[in-house]
């Protein structure tokens, strides 16, 4: 018997040492510890032994046994680190290929417009304020001073969502004026970006949708003068020290009195061009001092407050802002042309 277990013994140990995977290693683990393994049919044999005898086989065959087990562990961890190394090997990246570019893109020249129109106007301690392009006429209109039969109302000129006229896509930012007073707190200082809509052809100055700026200041004993003065400011600002403005007379419901403020053409200084039509200057916005009817709708004294408005064209001014002559590129997202800013 103890023949019987050496020889179990150096062959098992060279069996196992010699596995190649861990599958082998497992069948040679059943081969002789296993239930009907060689081990354990010798270890079977242990009660036909004598009384004297027995101990001392019993002592060697749990030698063997330990053995044994030993073998399988030390050669099933290395068995698993040779297949680790093997799948990092196969697994490889090489990081000195140079990657694929990425490229970044930038913002729309008319958002930069904007973004630099924000930061003045915030500079200046106003509220940048976003409302709704689908509107009610009542704020479009009726609270902005246009009564029915206002030309500005007429199915012509206006997107409407339903036959009685009463929901719109807005046709300016100056309902936002009507959705700040009656939302904050005296006095009020905000402008309001955003999308409006009208019924107009495509070319070269027009768009069925566009974009403005409205601007508005409610406090007490504000006059003409803050409006011509900030809007001044803002205009140097925006296009360089000395850039000159003028202030025409003209007409909107909700301001009394209404102005449009040009600023001189970039490219003649105000001789006369064709980017500006031979006249020199080029208008940028309308504005007033908000009519007393207005302020009553909503709720304020126009005895004791006052304020003024402006609704500036934003494409207007981005391209005022680049130099750009037709309107229809800055919507036409054509890359070669945006790449330019
Ligand atoms: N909403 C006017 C338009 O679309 C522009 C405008 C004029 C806005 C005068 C104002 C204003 O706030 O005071 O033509």
């Amino acid at each position: 018997m103890k023949e019987q277990l050496a020889k179990i013994r150096a062959e098992a140990l060279a069996a196992m040492d010699g596995a190649q995977s861990t599958a082998e290693l497992d069948a040679l683990r059943v081969q002789y510890l296993g239930k009907k393994g060689e081990l354990t049919a010798v270890l079977k044999q242990m009660g036909k032994l004598s009384a004297e005898e027995r101990p001392a086989m019993g002592q060697l065959a749990n030698e063997v046994r330990a053995a044994l087990e030993e073998a399988i562990e030390v050669n099933a961890r290395k068995l698993e680190e040779k297949a680790l190394e093997q799948r990092l090997e196969a697994e490889k990246l090489d990081v000195t290929i140079p990657g694929k570019q990425v490229k970044l893109g930038h913002k729309h020249p008319m958002y930069i417009a904007l973004d630099e129109i924000k930061d003045i106007f915030v500079g200046m301690g106003f509220t940048v304020l976003d409302g709704p392009e689908v509107e009610l006429a009542e704020l479009n209109f009726d609270r902005l001073n246009a009564e029915e039969g206002h030309p500005s109302r007429d199915w012509s000129d206006t997107f409407y969502f339903d036959e009685d006229s009463r929901v719109m896509l807005r046709s300016q930012t100056s309902p936002m004026q009507v959705r700040a007073m009656d939302t904050m707190e005296l006095p009020i200082r905000i402008i309001a970006p955003g999308r409006v809509y009208r019924k107009d052809e495509v070319d070269a100055t027009h768009s069925p949708m566009f974009h403005q700026v409205e601007g508005m200041v409610i406090d007490k004993n504000v006059t003409m003068a803050d409006l011509k003065g900030t809007l001044n400011t803002v205009v140097e600002k925006l296009y360089g020290k000395g850039t000159k403005t003028r202030f025409r007379p003209h007409h909107f419901p909700f301001t009394e009195p209404s102005c449009e403020m040009d600023v001189q053409c970039h490219k003649c200084g105000g001789v006369g061009c064709p980017t500006c039509k031979g006249e020199g200057w080029i208008e940028l916005l309308g504005a007033g001092m908000i009519h007393p009817k207005v302020l009553e709708m909503s709720g304020i004294d126009p005895k004791e407050y006052s304020g003024w408005a402006f609704g500036m064209g934003l494409e207007r001014t981005a391209m005022r802002r680049f130099k750009i002559a037709d309107l229809r590129l800055i919507f036409e997202n054509d890359i070669r042309f945006l790449e330019q800013f």
